[in-house]
């Protein structure tokens, strides 16, 4: 299959844990994810947060030094080179790990937060960029400071959420890669973008419950599938 990304006016590729794996990112789910070696109750969610913060900090310290010793593959140069050449092009990713933009992408958008910012419940979002955050507290305040990552049992942010619902929306082309589809509400974008007539290509090496939702589907990872899946510009 080639696609020539200039016969579409709004492109959107919506990415999940899949896209980072040849980076070396592991995933959530299937075997080595991260939910099968750590208890997301003791690590990912507002109360463990409220119990031991210090813990949860620590778990996403270690996830930092993981991704920043990964880079971004071959799938990712494509992305950031589609935005390039095409005016028309969103990444809406779950991710959390900063890939995308450090591959080159500007036009992100974040479904699940960053593990790049924390949040002071009084002084807002802070971004801190390195292996271990600059401080676990609040300069100003002093109090702790939680990931700005959205938890099981958190809410998504409304306006990051309409602002990835409109893109999904507008697009005449989704190629989601590397994602479940279990998560909501990013597991309903497929169905959005079908209802407003777009096409859609599902890169992931295992089916899953919305694949049938999808007009093509290419059954191998991301690193592969992307390089030459487009037409030279
Ligand atoms: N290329 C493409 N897809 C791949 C690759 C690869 N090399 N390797 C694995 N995959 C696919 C798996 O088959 C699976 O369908 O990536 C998907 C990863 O699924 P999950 O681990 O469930 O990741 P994701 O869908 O992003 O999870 C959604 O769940 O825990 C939360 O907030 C977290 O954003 C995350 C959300």
């Amino acid at each position: 299959m080639e696609i020539d990304s200039s016969g579409y006016k709004n492109i959107v590729y919506f990415t999940g844990a899949g896209m980072s794996a040849e980076s070396g990112v592991p995933t959530y789910r299937g075997s080595g994810g991260i939910w099968s070696e750590y208890r997301w109750q003791e690590y990912a969610c507002q109360t463990a947060f409220e119990e031991d913060p210090q813990k949860v900090l620590a778990f996403h310290e270690l996830r930092r030094q993981a991704v920043l010793a990964c880079r971004p593959h071959t799938g990712h140069d494509v992305i950031a080179e589609q935005e390039r050449v095409h005016s028309g092009v969103t990444v809406v990713t779950q991710n959390i790990d900063g890939m995308h933009q450090r591959a080159g992408n500007k036009k992100v958008i974040e479904l699940h937060g960053s593990l790049w910012r924390l949040r002071c419940p009084w002084h807002g979002v802070i971004e801190d960029i390195g292996e271990k955050y600059q401080s676990y507290k609040c300069r100003g305040c002093g109090s702790w400071l939680r990931p700005d990552i959205v938890w099981f049992g958190d809410s998504l942010d409304p306006g990051v959420v309409s602002e990835a619902t409109g893109a999904i929306r507008n697009c005449d082309l989704l190629v989601s890669i590397g994602t479940s589809g279990v998560v909501w509400p990013a597991a309903g974008f497929p169905q959005i973008a079908r209802e407003n007539g777009a096409r859609l290509i599902e890169i992931n090496p295992e089916p899953n419950e919305m694949s049938h939702l999808y007009d093509e589907t290419i059954r191998t990872g991301a690193g592969s599938a992307l390089p030459g899946l487009f037409k030279k510009q």
